[in-house]
């Protein structure tokens, strides 16, 4: 499992099942969701069973103190090209804006980054979820397209953003927003930093800082 501040991201299990059946019934959960109807325990259990078989996905359930809260992951992960989708829920409204999501999203930025080798981390959201935006901002996902009147829910259009975390240290030919990004024509690191004689800083999604593997003693390499 891997410990964020506060959360706890641990493998799912059957009996979470009900769980996500209870918060997909809740419209305000729902809302923002690609899903357009509630789901029952067996539609949960088939989504269960094959994100099990499928290797370009990797979901884990959030506790926090103790209790299982809400859900998260990689979609698509693409070895090749270095890059997955990320998303996250937290089921329990009460615990919406106690700082609870970027805490998950910066524990799985670092886990894509430093386990499963990720070079780019996207993430899709709807423009007018003003609450998610404003947190995954703040875990230094930057804008990077808005594609317009995509998602047809209450009744309008939505407009969905793609938001994307490129890895610090950028690699070889990487790319960084930070101040030290590479030439936008060359698209290459500067040469330092290719030259592993320097680290780009590492940037703002940085805020949980011994996440990681739990137990392991270790701190994260800086
Ligand atoms: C989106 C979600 C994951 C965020 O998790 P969370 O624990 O509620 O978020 P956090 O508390 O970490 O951060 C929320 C931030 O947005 C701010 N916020 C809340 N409502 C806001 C609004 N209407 N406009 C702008 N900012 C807002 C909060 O104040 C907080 O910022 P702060 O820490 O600077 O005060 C969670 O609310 C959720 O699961 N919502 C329902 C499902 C969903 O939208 N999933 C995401 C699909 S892409």
């Amino acid at each position: 499992m891997l410990c964020g501040k506060r959360v706890i991201l641990r493998a799912i299990e059957p009996p979470d099942l009900p769980n996500y059946v209870r918060w997909f019934a809740d419209p305000e959960v729902l809302a923002y969701f690609g899903l357009y109807q509630p789901q029952n325990l067996a539609q949960e259990q088939t989504w269960y069973q094959r994100q099990n078989e499928n290797s370009s996905s990797v979901n884990f359930a959030i506790d926090f103190e103790g209790r299982h809260v809400g859900g998260c992951g990689f979609a698509n992960i693409d070895a090749k090209n270095q890059h997955a989708e990320v998303g996250l829920f937290i089921g329990e409204k009460a615990l919406w804006d106690q700082g609870l999501g970027k805490d998950v999203l910066a524990t799985l930025v670092n886990y894509g980054f430093d386990f499963l080798n990720l070079h780019r981390i996207y993430l899709r959201v709807f423009a007018n979820n003003q609450r998610a935006v404003h947190a995954y901002e703040q875990i230094g996902f930057v804008h990077e397209g808005r594609f317009r009147e995509t998602k047809w829910r209450h009744g309008r259009w939505l407009d969905l953003l793609y938001m994307m975390s490129y890895a610090p240290n950028g690699g070889p030919g990487g790319r960084s927003h930070g101040p030290d990004a590479p030439s936008a024509m060359s698209g290459r690191a500067p040469a330092a930093i290719i030259a592993g004689k320097t680290r780009r800083p590492r940037p703002a999604w940085d805020i949980a800082p011994a996440s990681g593997w739990c137990g392991t003693g270790k701190p994260r390499p800086r």
